[in-house]
Protein backbone atom coordinates (compact mmCIF):
# COMPACT_ATOMS: atom_id res chain seq x y z
CA UNK A 1 0.00 0.00 0.00
CA UNK A 2 1.53 3.16 -1.05
CA UNK A 3 0.74 6.15 1.54
CA UNK A 4 -0.17 9.27 -0.41
CA UNK A 5 -1.03 13.24 0.37
CA UNK A 6 -3.13 14.77 -1.80
CA UNK A 7 -3.35 18.74 -2.59
CA UNK A 8 -6.10 20.46 -4.34
CA UNK A 9 -8.60 22.86 -5.11
CA UNK A 10 -11.89 21.41 -4.57
CA UNK A 11 -13.24 21.48 -7.64
CA UNK A 12 -15.12 19.27 -8.84
CA UNK A 13 -12.63 16.34 -10.55
CA UNK A 14 -10.87 16.83 -7.30
CA UNK A 15 -13.55 16.07 -5.62
CA UNK A 16 -14.21 12.74 -7.64
CA UNK A 17 -10.18 12.37 -7.36
CA UNK A 18 -10.16 12.60 -3.00
CA UNK A 19 -13.49 10.27 -3.17
CA UNK A 20 -11.50 7.58 -5.22
CA UNK A 21 -8.36 8.00 -3.08
CA UNK A 22 -10.75 7.26 0.21
CA UNK A 23 -12.76 4.00 -1.45
CA UNK A 24 -8.87 2.39 -2.85
CA UNK A 25 -7.29 0.44 -0.63
CA UNK A 26 -3.66 0.06 -2.88
CA UNK A 27 -3.49 3.75 -1.06
CA UNK A 28 -3.83 5.53 2.44
CA UNK A 29 -4.95 9.02 2.60
CA UNK A 30 -2.57 10.65 5.40
CA UNK A 31 -4.26 13.90 5.16
CA UNK A 32 -5.59 16.86 2.56
CA UNK A 33 -4.08 20.13 1.86
CA UNK A 34 -5.79 22.32 -0.07
CA UNK A 35 -4.91 25.78 -2.16
CA UNK A 36 -6.23 28.30 -4.55
CA UNK A 37 -6.90 27.60 -7.39
CA UNK A 38 -10.33 26.84 -8.73
CA UNK A 39 -12.05 29.12 -6.25
CA UNK A 40 -10.08 30.71 -2.57
CA UNK A 41 -8.36 28.61 -1.11
CA UNK A 42 -11.47 29.56 1.78
CA UNK A 43 -14.31 27.70 -0.15
CA UNK A 44 -11.36 24.58 -1.53
CA UNK A 45 -10.93 24.35 2.21
CA UNK A 46 -14.57 24.24 3.05
CA UNK A 47 -14.96 22.00 -0.21
CA UNK A 48 -12.72 19.63 0.88
CA UNK A 49 -14.26 18.82 4.36
CA UNK A 50 -17.72 18.96 2.49
CA UNK A 51 -17.07 16.02 0.81
CA UNK A 52 -15.06 14.70 3.20
CA UNK A 53 -18.16 14.80 5.66
CA UNK A 54 -20.35 13.62 2.64
CA UNK A 55 -18.39 9.79 3.08
CA UNK A 56 -18.40 10.10 6.57
CA UNK A 57 -14.21 10.74 6.88
CA UNK A 58 -14.54 12.78 9.56
CA UNK A 59 -10.92 11.70 11.05
CA UNK A 60 -9.05 12.58 7.64
CA UNK A 61 -6.86 15.37 8.37
CA UNK A 62 -7.55 19.01 6.21
CA UNK A 63 -5.53 21.65 6.29
CA UNK A 64 -5.42 24.95 3.90
CA UNK A 65 -2.83 26.54 2.39
CA UNK A 66 -1.59 29.02 0.03
CA UNK A 67 -4.12 32.11 -0.86
CA UNK A 68 -2.22 32.97 -3.90
CA UNK A 69 -0.11 32.25 -6.06
CA UNK A 70 3.88 32.83 -6.09
CA UNK A 71 4.20 36.02 -8.01
CA UNK A 72 0.81 36.62 -10.21
CA UNK A 73 -2.45 37.53 -9.35
CA UNK A 74 -5.48 35.39 -8.39
CA UNK A 75 -7.34 34.09 -10.88
CA UNK A 76 -9.88 31.28 -9.85
CA UNK A 77 -12.31 28.74 -12.79
CA UNK A 78 -15.72 30.28 -11.57
CA UNK A 79 -16.48 29.39 -14.95
CA UNK A 80 -16.07 25.70 -14.96
CA UNK A 81 -16.82 25.23 -11.20
CA UNK A 82 -19.02 28.06 -10.24
CA UNK A 83 -19.00 30.21 -7.33
CA UNK A 84 -19.09 27.96 -4.37
CA UNK A 85 -16.05 25.70 -7.18
CA UNK A 86 -18.59 23.20 -6.32
CA UNK A 87 -21.82 24.19 -7.58
CA UNK A 88 -24.23 21.11 -7.78
CA UNK A 89 -23.11 19.14 -5.37
CA UNK A 90 -25.63 19.93 -3.06
CA UNK A 91 -23.80 19.47 -0.05
CA UNK A 92 -23.86 21.11 3.25
CA UNK A 93 -21.77 23.65 4.95
CA UNK A 94 -18.61 22.07 6.02
CA UNK A 95 -18.98 20.25 9.67
CA UNK A 96 -15.46 21.28 10.80
CA UNK A 97 -12.56 23.66 10.77
CA UNK A 98 -9.40 22.82 8.65
CA UNK A 99 -6.49 22.15 11.16
CA UNK A 100 -4.95 24.86 12.67
CA UNK A 101 -1.52 25.04 10.72
CA UNK A 102 -0.52 26.20 7.43
CA UNK A 103 -0.36 23.14 4.78
CA UNK A 104 2.99 23.44 4.30
CA UNK A 105 3.87 22.94 7.71
CA UNK A 106 1.29 19.69 7.70
CA UNK A 107 2.88 18.32 4.93
CA UNK A 108 6.84 18.87 6.06
CA UNK A 109 5.79 17.63 9.65
CA UNK A 110 3.64 14.66 8.20
CA UNK A 111 6.07 12.97 6.15
CA UNK A 112 8.97 13.30 9.09
CA UNK A 113 6.96 11.12 11.05
CA UNK A 114 6.59 8.61 8.09
CA UNK A 115 8.34 5.46 8.25
CA UNK A 116 8.95 5.53 4.49
CA UNK A 117 8.65 8.29 1.47
CA UNK A 118 5.22 9.47 0.31
CA UNK A 119 3.67 10.45 -2.58
CA UNK A 120 1.98 13.69 -3.06
CA UNK A 121 -0.92 13.98 -5.65
CA UNK A 122 -1.51 17.70 -6.87
CA UNK A 123 -4.47 18.42 -8.45
CA UNK A 124 -4.46 22.08 -8.27
CA UNK A 125 -2.22 25.25 -8.94
CA UNK A 126 1.16 23.87 -7.63
CA UNK A 127 1.50 26.88 -5.29
CA UNK A 128 1.72 24.75 -1.82
CA UNK A 129 4.16 22.41 -3.04
CA UNK A 130 6.59 24.91 -4.36
CA UNK A 131 6.57 26.83 -1.14
CA UNK A 132 7.34 23.32 1.00
CA UNK A 133 10.44 22.47 -1.33
CA UNK A 134 11.53 26.03 -0.32
CA UNK A 135 10.88 26.07 2.80
CA UNK A 136 11.77 22.26 3.86
CA UNK A 137 14.25 21.48 0.83
CA UNK A 138 14.51 18.34 2.91
CA UNK A 139 11.29 17.02 1.87
CA UNK A 140 12.96 15.94 -1.51
CA UNK A 141 13.77 12.78 0.20
CA UNK A 142 10.68 12.35 2.01
CA UNK A 143 8.75 12.67 -1.23
CA UNK A 144 8.27 9.32 -3.16
CA UNK A 145 6.97 11.42 -6.42
CA UNK A 146 4.67 14.20 -7.06
CA UNK A 147 1.54 12.76 -9.57
CA UNK A 148 0.18 16.47 -10.89
CA UNK A 149 -2.50 16.81 -12.90
CA UNK A 150 -1.55 19.71 -15.27
CA UNK A 151 -0.25 21.07 -18.29
CA UNK A 152 -0.65 19.82 -21.75
CA UNK A 153 1.95 18.77 -24.62
CA UNK A 154 -0.60 19.86 -27.59
CA UNK A 155 -3.13 22.07 -25.86
CA UNK A 156 -4.84 24.98 -23.74
CA UNK A 157 -7.87 25.11 -21.72
CA UNK A 158 -7.59 28.14 -20.00
CA UNK A 159 -5.83 29.26 -22.91
CA UNK A 160 -5.09 28.50 -26.20
CA UNK A 161 -1.43 27.75 -24.68
CA UNK A 162 -1.85 26.68 -21.24
CA UNK A 163 -3.86 24.04 -18.97
CA UNK A 164 -5.04 25.76 -15.71
CA UNK A 165 -3.42 24.63 -13.01
CA UNK A 166 -0.06 25.66 -14.72
CA UNK A 167 -0.98 28.61 -16.05
CA UNK A 168 -2.63 29.88 -12.37
CA UNK A 169 0.94 29.89 -10.83
CA UNK A 170 4.00 28.87 -13.63
CA UNK A 171 6.30 29.84 -10.95
CA UNK A 172 5.69 27.26 -8.93
CA UNK A 173 5.42 24.59 -11.63
CA UNK A 174 8.74 25.75 -12.59
CA UNK A 175 9.82 25.21 -9.03
CA UNK A 176 8.34 21.66 -9.09
CA UNK A 177 9.27 20.79 -12.24
CA UNK A 178 13.09 21.38 -11.61
CA UNK A 179 13.13 19.52 -8.14
CA UNK A 180 14.71 16.59 -7.66
CA UNK A 181 11.54 14.75 -6.82
CA UNK A 182 10.24 11.91 -9.76
CA UNK A 183 7.10 14.12 -11.13
CA UNK A 184 4.89 12.65 -13.30
CA UNK A 185 2.64 15.47 -15.61
CA UNK A 186 -0.60 14.05 -15.96
CA UNK A 187 -2.23 16.68 -18.51
CA UNK A 188 -5.12 17.42 -20.97
CA UNK A 189 -3.54 15.50 -23.76
CA UNK A 190 -4.73 12.10 -21.80
CA UNK A 191 -7.40 13.59 -19.37
CA UNK A 192 -9.30 14.80 -22.52
CA UNK A 193 -9.70 11.73 -23.86
CA UNK A 194 -11.09 9.87 -20.77
CA UNK A 195 -14.20 11.71 -20.71
CA UNK A 196 -17.25 10.39 -18.23
CA UNK A 197 -20.22 9.84 -20.13
CA UNK A 198 -23.77 9.68 -18.79
CA UNK A 199 -24.23 6.50 -18.99
CA UNK A 200 -21.67 6.04 -16.46
CA UNK A 201 -23.02 8.93 -14.33
CA UNK A 202 -26.00 7.00 -14.20
CA UNK A 203 -24.43 3.93 -12.89
CA UNK A 204 -22.82 5.75 -10.27
CA UNK A 205 -25.94 7.70 -9.07
CA UNK A 206 -27.12 4.67 -8.76
CA UNK A 207 -24.25 2.68 -6.67
CA UNK A 208 -23.74 4.83 -3.07
CA UNK A 209 -24.09 8.20 -1.52
CA UNK A 210 -20.88 9.18 -3.27
CA UNK A 211 -22.11 7.74 -6.21
CA UNK A 212 -24.88 10.29 -6.34
CA UNK A 213 -22.68 13.28 -5.05
CA UNK A 214 -20.83 12.69 -8.38
CA UNK A 215 -23.75 12.34 -10.42
CA UNK A 216 -25.21 15.74 -9.28
CA UNK A 217 -21.76 17.56 -9.55
CA UNK A 218 -21.72 16.13 -12.75
CA UNK A 219 -24.80 17.74 -13.86
CA UNK A 220 -23.03 21.18 -13.25
CA UNK A 221 -19.56 20.34 -14.61
CA UNK A 222 -20.71 18.34 -17.48
CA UNK A 223 -22.33 21.31 -18.78
CA UNK A 224 -19.52 23.21 -19.11
CA UNK A 225 -17.97 20.63 -21.14
CA UNK A 226 -20.79 20.57 -23.40
CA UNK A 227 -21.25 24.55 -24.38
CA UNK A 228 -17.73 24.80 -24.93
CA UNK A 229 -16.48 21.74 -26.68
CA UNK A 230 -19.28 20.20 -27.80
CA UNK A 231 -18.59 16.95 -25.67
CA UNK A 232 -21.44 14.45 -24.58
CA UNK A 233 -19.17 13.55 -21.50
CA UNK A 234 -16.53 15.92 -19.45
CA UNK A 235 -12.91 15.08 -18.09
CA UNK A 236 -12.37 14.24 -14.64
CA UNK A 237 -8.84 15.51 -15.14
CA UNK A 238 -7.73 15.00 -11.52
CA UNK A 239 -9.13 11.63 -10.90
CA UNK A 240 -7.25 10.34 -13.74
CA UNK A 241 -3.79 11.64 -11.65
CA UNK A 242 -5.07 10.07 -8.64
CA UNK A 243 -5.90 6.71 -10.72
CA UNK A 244 -2.78 6.62 -11.75
CA UNK A 245 -1.10 6.00 -8.20
CA UNK A 246 -3.89 3.40 -7.99
CA UNK A 247 -3.32 1.46 -10.60
CA UNK A 248 0.34 2.15 -12.93
CA UNK A 249 -1.33 0.40 -16.13
CA UNK A 250 -3.76 3.00 -16.97
CA UNK A 251 -1.58 5.63 -18.59
CA UNK A 252 1.46 5.33 -20.74
CA UNK A 253 4.46 7.78 -19.82
CA UNK A 254 7.60 8.80 -21.70
CA UNK A 255 10.74 10.64 -19.36
CA UNK A 256 11.31 13.72 -21.60
CA UNK A 257 12.25 17.14 -20.88
CA UNK A 258 9.53 19.82 -19.57
CA UNK A 259 9.87 23.41 -19.10
CA UNK A 260 7.50 25.94 -18.03
CA UNK A 261 7.00 29.08 -19.47
CA UNK A 262 7.27 31.54 -17.17
CA UNK A 263 6.78 34.74 -19.50
CA UNK A 264 3.76 36.50 -20.63
CA UNK A 265 0.79 36.19 -22.74
CA UNK A 266 0.04 34.10 -25.00
CA UNK A 267 2.12 31.14 -23.99
CA UNK A 268 2.53 32.25 -19.88
CA UNK A 269 2.22 28.71 -18.42
CA UNK A 270 2.75 26.63 -21.00
CA UNK A 271 4.36 23.47 -20.74
CA UNK A 272 7.12 22.49 -23.69
CA UNK A 273 7.66 18.88 -23.59
CA UNK A 274 10.45 17.81 -25.78
CA UNK A 275 8.60 14.62 -26.55
CA UNK A 276 11.09 13.94 -29.60
CA UNK A 277 14.41 14.93 -28.28
CA UNK A 278 14.94 17.86 -30.42
CA UNK A 279 16.39 20.22 -27.75
CA UNK A 280 18.29 17.25 -25.72
CA UNK A 281 16.87 18.97 -22.54
CA UNK A 282 17.31 16.22 -19.88
CA UNK A 283 14.36 14.52 -18.29
CA UNK A 284 12.63 15.84 -15.94
CA UNK A 285 9.06 14.35 -15.85
CA UNK A 286 7.32 11.68 -16.60
CA UNK A 287 4.42 12.68 -19.02
CA UNK A 288 1.16 11.07 -19.53
CA UNK A 289 1.01 10.04 -23.78
CA UNK A 290 -1.88 7.26 -23.65
CA UNK A 291 -4.54 6.00 -21.34
CA UNK A 292 -6.43 3.63 -21.66
CA UNK A 293 -10.00 5.08 -20.60
CA UNK A 294 -12.07 2.33 -20.71
CA UNK A 295 -10.31 0.59 -17.68
CA UNK A 296 -9.73 4.05 -15.72
CA UNK A 297 -13.53 4.63 -16.46
CA UNK A 298 -14.66 0.95 -14.93
CA UNK A 299 -12.06 1.65 -12.37
CA UNK A 300 -13.56 4.61 -11.16
CA UNK A 301 -17.33 3.66 -11.16
CA UNK A 302 -16.72 0.47 -9.15
CA UNK A 303 -14.47 2.00 -6.78
CA UNK A 304 -17.02 5.20 -5.89
CA UNK A 305 -19.74 2.55 -5.58
CA UNK A 306 -17.75 0.73 -2.78
CA UNK A 307 -18.03 4.07 -0.56
CA UNK A 308 -21.23 4.95 1.55
C1 LIG B 1 -7.56 21.36 -13.90
O1 LIG B 1 -8.02 22.67 -13.62
C2 LIG B 1 -9.07 22.64 -12.68
O2 LIG B 1 -10.14 23.42 -13.11
C3 LIG B 1 -9.44 21.19 -12.49
O3 LIG B 1 -9.80 20.96 -11.14
C4 LIG B 1 -8.19 20.45 -12.87
O4 LIG B 1 -7.32 20.30 -11.78
C5 LIG B 1 -7.88 21.01 -15.33
O5 LIG B 1 -7.24 21.89 -16.19
CA1 LIG C 1 -8.05 20.70 -9.51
Amino acid sequence: MRRIIHDCDPGHDDAVALLLALASPEVELLGVTTVAGNQTVEKTTANAIRVLDCVQREDVAVAGGATRPLVRERHVAAHVHGETGLDGSGLPSPSRAPAPVHAIDWIARTLASQPDPVTLVATGPLTNVALLLARYPEVEGQLEQIVLMGGAIGEGNITPAAEFNLWADPEAAHRVFTSTVKVTMVGLDVTHRALLTPERVEQLAASSGAGRLVANMYAFYAEVYRRRYGWSGAPVHDALAMAHVIDGNLLETQHRGVVIDTGPEPSRGRTYVDRWGISEWTPNAHVAVGVDAERFLTLLVERIGRLP
